[in-house]
């Protein structure tokens, strides 16, 4: 088969590495990628938003299947795009059609699906400038923090919590009336705060049957001790200690089923990732939202932990056969370290030179934000490296990644050295 993959982070190079293992995988084009996946697969320079440009390579290449990496393409409907078009229609997309991908493109839709199927979620009230009073006088009703969600997608920005209630309202006002977030703040979810630790749950579905994958939980902030910034994503471990089979069962059982039960009931056509946030309020599982995408850097454990081939598992998303196929996953423990530009996730420079990749032992190093520049891998991003590492427990493969760290070396490279802590 010829594989076209959208998108350029560490999940993409996961995705990449990944299906690269498998014997159906004969061509894979990356489209951009990276530095890492122009290693191992063929780079194009196609923007995944691009539809048009990404039709004319899929006919001239002869592609068999699409898979989907960013959440972008997804909600602009290129899962839609291909279905209506007479020349792409039996090539599979691995991805939601555009109604399915509002679980990540809209809170509010989010929040109707969960509350319409009766899975557990924070309650919440949602507000446009037109009712920004009634949404001041909705926090007044709240217990702090007060949790705000502008509805769109805003990179992974658009999450406000806050203490203080006049704060709250000012931040509420500036989201809906002064656009704080453009468009996607023009309706704002305001949600009751939940107490507990989160973790994330991720489903394959060919929209009837599912298959849950790994657990794992991200570390999302810049700083140690969860401090700081908001980020991407600076590490993740799989599985998650604290996921044991009694909260599994219920994550199952309250979430995942109805969940893919619901997207029938509604008629959401639905062959692709569902990455579910969920905290854990005193072991009961709640939705914090979907993507509907994987994580990133979660992918970069979610997949080394998947002894299954993953194209016959797309293929059978594609055919709606996930029944018939069995997923195997590694007892090991997989972490990963996020290595990343001094600055981040604020101002950071780009196109420093990175050595020291080729000593890394026993670990695998996921691009992130690198390219190739004259034979040099410089970073390109943010995030620059994701360096995954085995362990009979997540602490032996932390140090791994740790040991492996210190052998690479670029200006201004920055990590976090307590992946992990709260796990202990
Ligand atoms: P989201 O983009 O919805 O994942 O929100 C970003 C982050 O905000 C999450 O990873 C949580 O840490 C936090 N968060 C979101 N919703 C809530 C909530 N209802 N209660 C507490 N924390 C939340
Ligand atoms: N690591 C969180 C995300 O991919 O949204």
């Amino acid at each position: 088969m010829t594989i076209l993959l959208l998108g350029s982070g560490g999940r993409e190079h996961a995705f990449a590495w990944k299906m690269l293992q498998s014997p159906q995988c004969k061509t894979l084009f990356v489209a951009p990628g990276n530095a890492g996946t122009a290693e191992i697969a063929k780079n194009i320079n196609i923007n995944p938003t691009d539809f048009e440009a990404v039709k004319t390579f899929v006919l001239q290449e002869k592609v068999d299947m699409v898979v989907v990496g960013p959440e972008d393409p997804l909600v602009l409907g290129i899962y839609d795009f291909f279905k209506n078009d007479t020349e792409l229609k039996d090539i599979p997309v691995i991805g939601p059609s555009k109604v399915g991908a509002q679980l990540e493109g809209s809170k509010e839709f989010a929040k109707e699906f969960l509350v319409k199927h009766n899975i557990p979620t924070a309650a919440y009230d949602s507000f446009t400038a037109e009712t920004v009073e009634k949404g001041c006088q909705f926090l007044e009703t709240l217990q702090p923090p007060y949790v705000l969600k502008a509805d769109g997608l805003a990179a992974g920005k658009g999450v406000l919590i806050i203490q203080d209630l006049e704060e709250a309202k000012t931040e509420l006002r500036n989201m809906l009336v002064h656009q704080k977030f453009g468009q996607a703040s023009s309706k704002v979810v305001i949600e009751e705060f939940l107490d507990g630790i989160e973790l994330s749950c991720f489903v394959l579905t060919d929209g009837k049957n599912y298959k849950i994958l790994p657990t794992a939980k991200d570390y999302k902030r810049i700083g140690e001790g969860d401090t700081g910034l908001n980020t991407g994503g600076m590490g993740a471990v799989s599985p998650v200690p604290f996921a044991d089979a009694v909260l599994l069962e219920k994550i199952e059982t309250r979430i995942v089923k109805p969940t893919i039960d619901g997207l029938q009931k509604d008629g959401i056509e639905y062959k692709g990732f569902v990455f579910i946030g969920l905290i854990n309020v005193k072991n009961e599982p709640i939705v914090i939202e979907y993507n509907v995408r994987m994580g990133d850097p979660e992918t970069e454990v979610v997949l080394p932990r998947i002894k299954s081939d993953l194209v016959e598992l797309f293929q059978a998303v594609a055919n709606e056969k996930l029944n018939e196929v069995a997923l195997e996953i590694d007892e090991r423990s997989a972490t990963t370290i996020m290595v990343v530009s001094g600055g981040y996730p604020e101002d950071y420079e780009k196109g420093k030179v990175i050595s020291g990749i080729a000593n890394i032992q026993d670990s695998i190093v996921f691009h992130a934000g690198t390219k190739l520049d004259n034979g040099n891998v410089v970073s390109n991003g943010g995030r620059v490296l994701a360096v995954t590492s085995y362990g009979n427990d997540f602490q032996e493969a932390i140090k791994k990644s740790y040991q492996n760290i210190d052998k690479l070396h670029f200006d201004k490279m920055y990590f976090r050295k307590d992946i992990g802590f709260d796990l202990l």
